[in-house]
């Protein structure tokens, strides 16, 4: 990421809500569109938001590993990752979902979490196993998808979703799943977001308020906090929201 590029994103948060709206709009309007197929060619799914209520489970597969060849996703900066060692505490089993290459569930086995990756793809799963078995540490990796996961409730103590939630397709199935198996804690990482409807991601789903997550979750005992992540190398740059729920 440029500091260009930073010093640009930066510069438009400052502008009023309604002048970035005007932008966004004739930007969705006349270019969006024909400029995420210039950049990134004929495999992208530029219409994803109009499509993927309708894809099987397979075909989402098929887009998310086609994804991964084409582009590394990586997103939980260092920073993130130590908030999220810092929000977990004490040491206890980890799953974490939409692990994509690793990068976080890695960090936590490193730092002594029982830690299970899980990702909906397996090419994503590929690139985690080699970056763990470079690193020498032991993660267990499944395949699946985070509205149905494969294991039996109250399974780790903890489950972390960064930066994966908003790619699901069905937001209550997912945060029904993450509480279901977790028997402490449920943390996740989002961007805060408004709906746009082309973008360089396969997001579905937006989260613009603190309370989203919170209602989505319907966790008695929660925090939830705004994070400024413009200065992040990886790639996600802008602001998200870090959501902390407590498993009574
Ligand atoms: C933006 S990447 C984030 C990866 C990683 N958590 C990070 O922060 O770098 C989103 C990940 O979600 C995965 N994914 C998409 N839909 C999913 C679903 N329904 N269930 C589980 N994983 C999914 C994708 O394969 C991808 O690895």
């Amino acid at each position: 990421m440029s500091v260009l590029r930073t010093l640009y994103i930066r510069l438009k948060s400052l502008l009023p809500e309604s002048v970035r709206d005007a932008l966004s709009a004739i930007n969705q309007r006349f270019f969006a569109r024909a400029t995420l197929l210039r950049k990134y060619g004929e495999w992208y799914e530029v219409d994803w938001r109009k499509k993927f209520t309708t894809l099987s489970e397979e075909e989402w597969r098929r887009a998310y590993d086609e994804a991964w060849r084409h582009r590394k996703n990586d997103c939980v900066e260092e920073t993130d990752a130590e908030m999220i060692i810092a929000a977990l505490g004490e040491r206890g089993s980890v799953l974490e979902v939409g692990a994509g290459m690793g990068s976080l569930a890695i960090r936590l086995a490193q730092r002594g979490f029982t830690v299970t990756g899980l990702d909906v793809s397996a090419e994503a799963l590929n690139l985690a196993r080699e970056n763990a078995r470079k690193q020498a540490v032991s993660v267990e990796w499944r395949q699946g998808f985070a509205e149905s996961l494969p294991f039996p409730d109250k399974s780790f103590d903890y489950v972390t979703c960064c930066h994966t939630l908003e790619h699901v397709k069905d937001l209550t199935k997912a945060t029904s799943e993450l509480k279901r198996v977790a028997r402490r804690k449920v943390i996740v990482l989002a961007p805060k977001q408004k709906f746009r409807l082309y973008a360089d991601n396969y997001h579905t789903q937006f989260f613009e308020r603190q309370n989203h997550l919170a209602d989505v979750f319907g966790l008695k005992q929660f925090d939830c906090r705004e994070i400024d992540c413009f200065d992040h190398k990886n790639e996600f740059q802008g602001k998200a929201f870090l959501y902390v729920g407590y498993i009574a």
